[in-house]
C-alpha cells in the first residue's frame, strides 16, 4: 500500500484504480506551488494525483523526492476513499516520491524535466477530452460569430427594443474558411464538425500532415482564414503564437477562438485588436493569468468568454480523472503508465 496525495476532490468512482493504497484528498485545494511543496514533504506521498492549476515544479519534486516525512505534522483534510478525517496527524516513514498523474492533457504546469531528472514519471489523460473540447471549440465559433453574448446580455438587461434589420449582424459559419492552428486530436474534431458547417477547413502545424488543407506557413493561413481556432500545446515555441504582428495579418472580419491555452494568445494585444476593430470577434475558454482575466478583455467588443470549461462534461472530466489514477496505479504496481511524458 503505498500514499497517494489527491490535491481536490474528483468525480466520484475515478479513484477506484488506487483502491488499497492510502489516498489523501486536499479539500479544497487553493494554494500555491511552495504550499504545495510543504504538504508533499510532510506527507511524502509516492503518487500525486493533480490538475491543471496545482503547478507541479522542481520544489514540489524535490519536496517529494528528498523530503522524509515530518512524522506527526497536520495536513489541510483527509479523506480515505470517502472517510473525511479532518486535521489527520501524518507520519512520514521515507516513502519517495514515484509518479506524477496528470488530470489534464496538457501538461504545462509540470516541470517534466524536473520530474524525471529525479527519477519522477508523469503521466497525463490525451484522447478522452477531444471530443469534448470540439464541442465547446465550435459553440464559441459560433456564439464569437454570431455575437450571441452580448445579444443575450442585452435582453436580460432589458436593453431590447424588438427585432430590427440590423440587429446584431454577425458573421456567418457556415461556408466559411477555418484556420486550425495545431492539428492534434482535438483541432481534427473540429474539422470534422466544421465539415458539417459546409466549412473549408486549413491547419498549420510545425510538420506537414499529409492531410489536404495543410499549410506550412502560418501566416499565410492566417491571412485567409475567416475563423481561426487555436489548438496547441503551450510551449515555449507557441508562447504568444498570436500577437500583435499576427493580429495584423488575420482579417478585419475575423473571429479568433481559444480553447488551448491562454498564454499562446497576447491578450493585451487581442483587447487592442478588439477594442480598435482590428480583427471581428474573439471566443475564448482559456486566459494567460487565470482566475484572473484581462481587465481590457472583459471590456472589449464582440468576445465571447467562458471560465476554461473545454473538457466540462460529467463524462469526459469523470474519463480524465479515472485515466489519471490508472496512470498512478500502474506506476505504483511497476507497470509505465499508458501515458508516460518525457
Ligand atoms: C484541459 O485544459 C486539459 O488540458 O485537459
Amino acid at each position: 500500500m503505498a500514499r497517494v496525495l489527491v490535491t481536490r476532490p474528483l468525480p466520484p468512482g475515478s479513484l477506484e484504480p488506487l483502491e488499497g493504497h492510502d489516498i489523501t484528498i486536499l479539500d479544497p485545494w487553493a494554494a500555491g506551488s511552495s504550499a504545495l511543496a510543504e504538504v508533499v514533504r510532510d506527507l511524502a506521498p509516492e503518487a500525486i494525483v493533480c490538475t491543471l492549476n496545482d503547478r507541479i515544479d522542481a520544489g514540489v519534486i524535490d519536496a517529494g523526492t528528498t523530503g522524509r516525512g515530518r512524522p506527526g505534522r497536520q495536513v489541510l483534510g483527509r479523506q480515505v476513499l470517502g472517510q473525511q478525517v479532518q486535521g489527520q496527524q501524518v507520519q512520514g516513514d521515507g516513502s519517495r516520491l514515484r509518479v506524477v498523474a496528470n488530470v489534464a492533457v496538457g501538461y504545462d504546469n509540470i516541470d517534466v524535466a524536473a520530474a524525471s531528472a529525479r527519477g519522477v514519471l508523469v503521466c497525463n489523460t490525451p484522447g478522452v477530452l477531444d471530443e469534448t473540447t470540439a464541442d465547446l471549440a465550435f459553440a464559441l465559433i459560433l456564439a464569437a460569430s454570431r455575437r450571441t453574448s452580448e445579444a443575450e446580455a442585452d435582453l436580460r438587461a432589458g436593453r431590447w427594443g424588438g427585432w430590427a434589420l440590423d440587429g446584431y449582424l454577425g458573421r456567418d459559419v457556415h461556408g466559411a474558411t477555418l484556420g486550425l492552428v495545431g492539428f492534434g486530436r482535438t483541432a481534427r474534431a473540429v474539422a470534422r464538425r466544421a465539415r458539417g458547417f459546409s466549412m473549408e477547413v486549413l491547419h498549420h502545424s510545425r510538420t506537414a500532415t499529409g492531410v489536404a488543407g495543410y499549410m506550412a506557413d502560418l501566416d499565410s493561413m492566417l491571412a485567409i482564414s475567416d475563423i481561426v481556432s487555436l489548438h496547441v500545446p503551450l510551449s515555449i515555441e507557441t508562447h504568444h503564437i498570436i500577437d500583435t504582428r499576427r493580429l495584423a495579418v488575420m482579417k478585419p472580419s475575423a473571429v479568433l477562438v481559444n480553447t488551448s491555452r491562454g498564454p499562446v494568445v497576447d491578450e493585451a494585444a487581442l483587447a487592442d485588436a478588439l477594442a480598435e476593430g482590428r480583427i471581428f470577434a474573439a471566443g475564448l475558454d482559456v486566459y494567460e493569468n487565470e482566475p484572473a482575466i484581462h481587465p481590457r478583455l472583459l471590456a472589449a467588443p464582440h468576445t465571447v468568454l467562458l471560465p476554461h470549461m473545454g473538457s466540462a462534461s460529467t463524462a469526459t472530466r469523470t474519463a480524465m480523472a479515472r485515466m489519471a489514477a490508472e496512470g498512478a496505479a500502474d506506476a505504483l504496481a511497476g507497470r509505465p503508465p499508458a501515458h508516460l511524458l518525457r
